[in-house]
This record gives structure tokens, sequence and C-alpha cells, in this order.
């Protein structure tokens, strides 16, 4: 059967995009976080819609399970393949063509093996901004990029990839290719299918290629790095800066003393330039398509409110373009930190931010009090309610072993406090494999089963990344 399957995708591969040597497949078969390896028959490497559809048509023949992959960046084991060394991994990595930048429309049409970063810079030759930004975009893809329905830095003002996607290619379970490549801004023709796809996680069909939204580029940026001293002020600052600076409000990230403290361990040369480690370091953004001065003088006009009400304790604008680079590699640079320092516990919540100053202090109560010395890494993007909400154990502590003896209580813990809150057990990174059971404790049991019933629709057979999201 195996044999039978490499001899016919034979047929619409070359053999040297058909990977079945053990050393040419491990890249391929372990997550960023080393959290999981799988086993896979083959990995794949089509360069065209084409050929993914003959490849899906033939794993439908053969009832052959398809993890799709693109830069492999993924927090939660979604492109990582499961234990039987049945399952194929279709790389989209070789599906990297700019199919067209429609200055007049301001869109972009890619394919889903193009860079985040490259299509941010192609963007930026032809003077428009692709606003998603994340700290893996070095090698993330777009096509992992909108199955994931990826965050990051600039959800605040642009949205989350969903927002910026107008339109689709999509291979289907059964190898049709839909063509849904509209840039369009409205299109109300029945149950919308594009927004099935994204944040679909690589279960329902494999997206081939897109249509994204440009916006034009700012020309003038301003960042600043603030002290708050609790969270209750942290929030009354972003509703400071929401209404002062409205849409020119690009960023807000929070990093707690605790989270910066693994930076000046494993990044010293990133210290903090606020000076005493205070508890919350805010990352604060400004752009503006106006003149320099008009957003800088915004900019200290709205610090000089937040002294004067003592919202703040401390601020330093970045003076140049490389001093606000170093703060954003400050904050770019937790998870890198986060992964020296050993696999912590990760929580990617939503809090509505009415309910974080409650959640927060309750939360962090809780666990201090169940495991006496515990490490809480908090950080993220304030401005959207998305916090990574990371668990370590104390100091000296192994965190194999703390990991194995807790996992489940201190995620269960933090999960039934996130719903007391009416928030979210996934703001950014998905559910992959990692959050399973979480989901289906949390999400609400009509809600499962509708998910359910969508899977069964679109994929019948179920072999598209099978035990991913959900557990069938
Ligand atoms: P992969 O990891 O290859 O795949 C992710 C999932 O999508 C898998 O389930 C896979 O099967 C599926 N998939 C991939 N390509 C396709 C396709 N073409 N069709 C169908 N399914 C597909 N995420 C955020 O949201 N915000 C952040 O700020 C952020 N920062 C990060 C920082 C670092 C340092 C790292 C390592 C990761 C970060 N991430 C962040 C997580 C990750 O980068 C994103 O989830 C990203 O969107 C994944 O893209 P990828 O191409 O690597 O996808
Ligand atoms: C981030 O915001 O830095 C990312 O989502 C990665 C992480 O949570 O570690
Ligand atoms: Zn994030």
């Amino acid at each position: 059967m195996n044999q039978d399957f490499l001899i016919q995708v034979g047929a619409i591969l070359d053999s040297k995009y058909v990977l079945t040597e053990d050393a040419d497949k491990a890249p391929y078969l372990t997550d960023w976080r080393n959290r999981f390896t799988g086993r896979a028959l083959a990995v794949l490497l089509p360069s065209t819609s084409a050929e993914v559809a003959a490849i899906v048509k033939l794993c439908a023949n053969t009832k052959t399970a398809i993890v799709p992959q693109g830069g492999n960046t993924g927090l939660c084991g979604g492109a990582t393949p499961d234990q039987s060394g049945k399952q194929v991994i279709l790389s989209l990595k070789r599906m990297k063509q700019i199919r067209e930048i429609d200055v007049a429309n301001q869109t972009i049409s890619l394919e889903a093996g193009c860079i985040l970063q490259t299509i941010q810079e192609k963007a930026a030759e032809k003077g428009f901004l692709f606003p998603l930004s994340l700290g893996a975009e070095g090698s993330c893809m777009i096509g992992g990029n909108l199955a994931t329905n990826a965050g990051g830095t600039n959800v605040l003002r642009y949205g989350s990839t969903r927002d910026l996607c107008l339109g689709l290619e999509v291979v289907t379970a059964n190898g049709e290719i839909w063509n849904g490549m509209k840039g369009l801004r409205k299109d109300n023709t029945g149950y919308d299918l594009r927004d099935l796809y994204v944040g679909s996680e690589g279960t329902l069909g494999i997206i081939t290629a897109a249509v994204m939204k440009l916006y034009p580029l700012p020309i003038s940026q301003w960042t600043t790095l603030v002290a708050t001293q609790d969270i209750s002020s942290t929030i009354a600052l972003l509703n400071l800066f929401q209404q002062r600076a409205t849409s020119l409000l690009t960023g807000f990230e929070m990093m707690t003393k605790e989270s910066l403290t693994l930076i000046d361990k494993h990044f010293p040369q990133m210290a903090n330039p606020l000076k005493g480690s205070p508890p919350f370091t805010i990352l604060i953004e400004l752009s503006d398509h106006e003149s320099e001065d008009h957003v800088k003088q915004l900019l200290e006009a709205i610090l000089e409110e937040a002294l004067e009400s003592e919202l703040i304790t401390d601020a330093v604008i970045a003076s140049n373009l490389s001093q606000a680079n170093s703060f954003w590699h400050m904050r770019e640079h937790i998870t890198l930190a986060q992964a020296q320092e050993g696999a912590n516990l990760k929580h990617d919540i939503t809090i509505p931010l009415s309910a974080l100053d409650r959640f927060i202090s309750e939360t962090d109560a809780l666990i201090k009090a169940k495991y006496p010395g515990i490490r809480i890494i908090n950080f993220g993007h304030l401005g959207d309610g998305n916090l990574h909400y990371n668990v370590a154990p104390p100091e000296g502590v192994d965190f194999k072993a703390f990991n194995a003896a807790n996992e489940k209580p201190v995620h269960e813990l933090i999960y039934s406090q996130v719903e007391l809150c009416n928030g979210s057990i996934s703001a950014e990174h998905g559910v992959g494999q990692l959050k399973i059971d979480e989901l289906r404790a949390h999400k609400g049991e009509v809600a499962h089963e509708l998910m359910k019933s969508i899977k069964k629709a679109l994929d019948p057979q179920n072999i598209l990344n099978p035990r991913k999201v959900l557990s069938i």
C-alpha cells in the first residue's frame, strides 16, 4: 500500500520533491517548540495548485491522511504528523509566486508558500503596507498565517489575518480547486466559505493562494516604552491612547517584569531602557500618514497627560528607527528567551479588557497559592486583550518533571478562570493537537457539535489533518 502510494505520487511529482529518507524528512517532523515529533510516509513538495489537487485526489482514493505545512512555526503542533508513519506532509513552500499586486484595488494575490516578510517587502516596494507582523515573520508563510488566522502586533489597528483576507483558492478534500480569488470588499452570496477555511488549521481544505488587503505605507512612526505599576492603570492608559490617538495607535504591547527578567538573562544586550524594572513595561507605537511632527507632538502630549494623571511612572521615546527597532526586538525576543529557559506551559488567551484586571489578580493569586515559587511569564498584545499567560516552574526546578506532574491542572485552573471572564482559550495560535481536549471542554457543546458537522461535511473521509482542532 505504502509502496503503491509512492509509485502513484511519482506520476504527479518529480522524485526529488517526494522525500522519503529519514534525514530529508526530519526537519518537517518536529514543531518549532520541540513539543511534538511525529513520523511520516513522505514529505511532498508540489509547486502548483494543480499538483496539490492531484495529490489530494490520490490521498482521497487511497485514504491517506495529509498534514499541510507552511513555515512550521506554529505553536500548537498543528503541522506535525502523528506517530503512525502513514500520514503524508504536504509542504506548500515551493508555491511562492506573487501573482499580482493590484495598485488600484490595493490588493496582493499570492501563493500559500510566500514568506510573510517577503510579502511585507514586496508590498513596501510598491508603496504599500502589508500589516500582518509577528516574531516568526522571517519563516512563517501566508498559507500558515491564514490557516491559523494569525494575529501579531498590528491587530489593534488592522485586524487579524482573517480581516486582511478578501479571497482564497482552496483544494478541497476530494481534490477539487475552489477558485474564490476575488478582491472584493463586499460579497454577500450566501455562506462565507472564505471565513470557514481561514483558521481551520488544515482540517477543511488546503489553502493554495489568497487575495490580501494592502494599506498605504505610514510615513512616520513613533515608538515609546512606558512604565506602569498595575494593570488597571495600564488599561486606563490604553483607553487614553484610543481616545486621543484613535486610528494612529498601531501597537500596544505589555511585558511584565518577570518576562523581561528572561530577556535580561538570555539576551542581556537587549536590556530594558526603563530604569528600576517596573512591574509593567508597555510598548506603544503611533503611525501616521502626515508629517513626523504631528505624530510626535501628539505622542508627547498623551504621555504628559498620562504622567500628570499618574497612569505611568516613566517613559522613553525612541529617538530614531534603530532605537525603535531595539524596543520591538526586546518584545519579540521573549518567545526565544522562554524557549532557552525551558518549555514552559503556554496559554494564549483573550479576556475582555473590562475583566482583565480581575483575571490577572485572581489567577495570579490562585496559581501562586497552589504552586509556591512558580513564575508567571505574562506578556502579550494587551490592546487586543490577548495575554501570553505562561507558567514556568520555580527557579532551579526541572521543567520536564514539573510539566509532567502539573500540566493538566495548571491548564484547567487558568482556562476555568478564562471561562469565568467570558474569554477564549486560544486568541491567535489556534488549537492544533495541543488544545483539543480544552477546546472540547470550553467551546460549548452546541458549538463543538456544529464544528464536527462542518468537518464531516467538508472532509467526509477525514483525510485532512485528522485529530487536529477536533479529536476526530
Ligand atoms: P505552520 O506551522 O506550518 O502550520 C500551522 C497550521 O496551519 C497547521 O495546522 C498546518 O497544518 C496548517 N497549514 C499550514 N499551511 C497551510 C495551508 N496552506 N493550507 C491549509 N493548512 C495549512 N502567532 C500569532 O498569531 N501571533 C504572533 O505574534 C506569533 N508570534 C510568533 C513568534 C514566534 C517566535 C514563533 C515561533 C511563532 C509565533 N506565532 C505567532 C505562531 C506562528 O508563527 C503562526 O501561527 C503562523 O501563522 C504559522 O505559520 P506557518 O507557515 O509556520 O504555519
Ligand atoms: C508573541 O506574541 O510573541 C507570540 O504570539 C509568541 C508567543 O506567544 O510566544
Ligand atoms: Zn502573540
